[in-house]
């Protein structure tokens, strides 16, 4: 408790006001991350090893955009630092943890930018949504990684919209995310992508207790690797319960 009120305090000194109301929700992150370490590992590994895969046969390798770069548990940071000239972090919060780690481990070439990824208020404003052109503005670009965040798009602007009263959330999700997806397709650089899509609660006994599809039916680019993720292992969201999230990487 001590600890996320000193963090919370770091990191509203260092954070835009406008992205301030977002530093719980990176805590949230933080807590769940470390409770569910070893239930994460495998999830983290694989996105390392599909980021590596990616780069692996890049010849440029000057600018690197990791979109919800968060608490950088499932991007090889270290790796990127070393390989590409600059590397770029985005993402609504940047923890104070995170960015003592990053000094510490003295990753001079990490640039931190606060943005709303989403493209929520073009939408409501009733303009299309393009909430990746500002990369078109980013010199020498030639990886861009979205590191789950695509759903986690979707689970917050459902939040707001649903507390201002909106009529018809969905469409306005699915909107987003196609133009997450769009955007990212439309790079004249190398992407990868990967996402949670769906998810199960099951109880002990395995019965789907409840399910649902975090795309909001919008149909998923084709994968080349896919695997379970266990979000919330047993005990976390209630003893007798877990989440399961499939996950994609293209
Ligand atoms: C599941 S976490 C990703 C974890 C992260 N890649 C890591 O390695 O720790 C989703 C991330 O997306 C970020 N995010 C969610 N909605 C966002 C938005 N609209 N704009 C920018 N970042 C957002 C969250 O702050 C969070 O850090």
């Amino acid at each position: 408790m001590i600890l996320e009120a000193i963090q919370y305090a770091a990191t509203a000194l260092v954070t835009p006001r406008e992205f301030r109301p977002f530093i719980r929700s990176s805590l949230g992150l933080w807590g769940r991350a470390g409770r569910c370490t070893k239930d994460w590992a495998e999830h983290e590994n694989n996105c390392h090893a599909f980021i590596r895969g990616t780069i692996a046969p890049m010849r440029e390798r000057r600018t690197a955009v990791v979109l919800g770069s968060g608490l950088l548990r499932d991007v090889p940071i270290v790796e990127l630092c070393k390989t590409f000239d600059t590397v770029v972090l985005v993402d609504l919060v940047h923890l104070a943890s995170v960015r003592t780690w990053i000094t510490a481990k003295r990753l001079n070439n990490v640039r931190l930018i606060s943005r709303d990824l989403s493209g929520l208020q073009d939408a409501l404003a009733g303009t299309s949504p393009e909430p990746l052109a500002f990369l078109r503005q980013v010199p020498y670009l030639d990886l861009v990684v979205s590191a789950n965040i695509v759903s986690q798009i979707g689970v917050g602007c459902r939040r707001v919209l649903e507390q201002s009263g909106h009529a018809e959330p969905d469409a306005i999700i699915s909107q987003l995310i196609r133009a997450h997806l769009d955007g990212l397709a439309a790079l004249p650089c190398k992407t990868a992508l990967m996402t949670d899509i769906s998810y199960e609660v099951t109880d002990r006994q395995g019965k789907v207790i409840e399910a649902d599809d975090l795309f909001c039916g919008v149909p998923a680019p084709r994968a080349k690797q896919s695997w379970d993720w266990p979000v919330a292992p047993l005990g976390e969201i209630g003893r007798d319960r877990q989440a399961v999230h499939r996950v994609i990487a293209v």
